[in-house]
């Protein structure tokens, strides 16, 4: 049962911010520098006007569909995002077990709060890893073997974050874990905590320890490196996603981070359109950032996206009520996409096509 003060998303965005510290609040909502990427990511979707067919004979929807060749309930999955113990103390075995019973995919952090062995095991729906580069390639490599002995069935590379986004909330806010919470799936080899520095303690363990000369290269090396299929994760350029797609990525996500790498990238309802026209089938285009309504989801397979993923949702469900807030917000957007698909005159997932964005 949603509690009826909780309708939709926002709800949850607000609710969340009652639940949960304003650092670790921020730190979650924020983006970086001015946030105009933040914001128009989901400004841009609910601009997008649609065009709706009437007596079109609907009845039941069927919202499934396939990603990366395995069935899901609906077409919106479980972003990676970090840390999910600050948002509830199941922390990512929570998240994993709302994706599962929602039907859904769920991808893991790197950086997660909790051994990546411990959620997959939770996990009863496909289940994915997002890799962040370490500069030692052993332990990255380790990180993957991991991945794949614990069950991950894709990798996710994520690309947009060379360098860190210079998120001034989490700058002036001194942004850091509490004691007892790691980088779980590094902290036996010692790369578990944050450095001591003044302003992010994330920024600076992303300085110390990430990539920053990431390149095309590391798409070969690990397409050569893993079994699995391969997802690149942030791009905004149908170049850079025709490429990835040339030299082995199973399927992109046009993604900024959320707004929180680099401000003033086009949101990703307006990058979207592009990558769909250069990859023109070579893999399958997914696409997050700002999806918050039914109608979101809707506007996105329009233009061509396999699925949708939601980030800060899931995080807001889970800071209100665990495993079950994070399963509501799931059913919210499923009961929107279908409304959305019944006023917009399609019954199944696999018919929405573009005419509907335009007259
Ligand atoms: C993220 N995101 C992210 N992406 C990633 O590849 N690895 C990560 O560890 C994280 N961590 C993370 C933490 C938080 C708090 C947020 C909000 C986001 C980005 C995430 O996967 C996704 O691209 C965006 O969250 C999508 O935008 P929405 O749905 O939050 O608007
Ligand atoms: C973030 C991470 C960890 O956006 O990707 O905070």
């Amino acid at each position: 049962m949603i509690p009826p003060e909780l309708l939709n998303v926002a709800d949850y965005g607000r609710a969340a911010g009652e639940a949960l510290t304003p650092d670790v609040f921020d730190y979650y909502d924020g983006g970086a520098l001015d946030e105009v990427t933040l914001r128009e990511n989901v400004a841009s979707w609910q601009q997008l006007k649609l065009y709706y067919r009437v007596m079109a004979g609907v009845g039941p929807r069927d919202l499934s569909t396939t990603v990366l060749g395995r069935r899901v309930s609906m077409p919106v999955l479980v972003a990676p995002t970090a840390f999910h113990k600050l948002a509830c103390p199941e922390g990512e075995v929570a998240a994993a077990r709302a994706a599962g019973r929602a039907g859904t995919a769920f991808c893991l952090s790197s950086l997660s709060t909790t051994a990546m062995e411990e959620v997959f095991a939770a996990a009863s729906s496909p289940k994915w890893f997002q890799l962040y580069i370490y500069k030692d390639r052993g332990l990255t490599r380790e990180l993957i073997a991991r991945a794949e002995a614990a069950g991950a069935e894709a990798i996710v590379l994520t690309v947009d974050a060379p360098g860190w986004g210079n998120r001034e909330r989490d700058a002036r806010n001194g942004f850091g874990l509490p004691p007892g919470l790691t980088v779980a799936n590094v902290a036996p080899v010692g790369k578990g905590d944050f450095p001591q520095v003044q302003g992010s303690g994330l920024a600076a363990y992303v300085r110390t320890h990430f990539e920053s000369a990431l390149s095309f290269d590391d798409l070969d090396w690990l397409c050569a490196t893993s079994e699995l299929p391969v997802v690149v994760k942030g791009v905004c350029r149908g170049d850079d996603a025709r490429r990835s797609a040339e030299q082995g990525a199973a399927a992109v996500i046009v993604s900024n981070h959320g707004g929180r790498q680099l401000d003033t990238a086009p949101s990703t309802c307006h990058a979207l359109p592009h990558v769909i026209d250069q990859v023109a089938g070579a893999c399958e285009v997914l696409v997050d950032g700002g999806i918050r309504r039914g109608s979101d989801v809707l506007k996105a397979l329009a233009m061509g996206a396999r699925a949708v993923l939601v980030g800060r949702p899931v995080l807001w469900g889970l800071a209100v009520n665990g495993e079950e807030g994070a399963l509501s917000v799931l059913e919210i957007l499923r009961r929107e996409l279908e409304e959305a698909m019944l006023l917009c005159g399609y019954a199944e997932a696999g018919q929405i096509d573009r005419s509907i964005l335009s007259p």
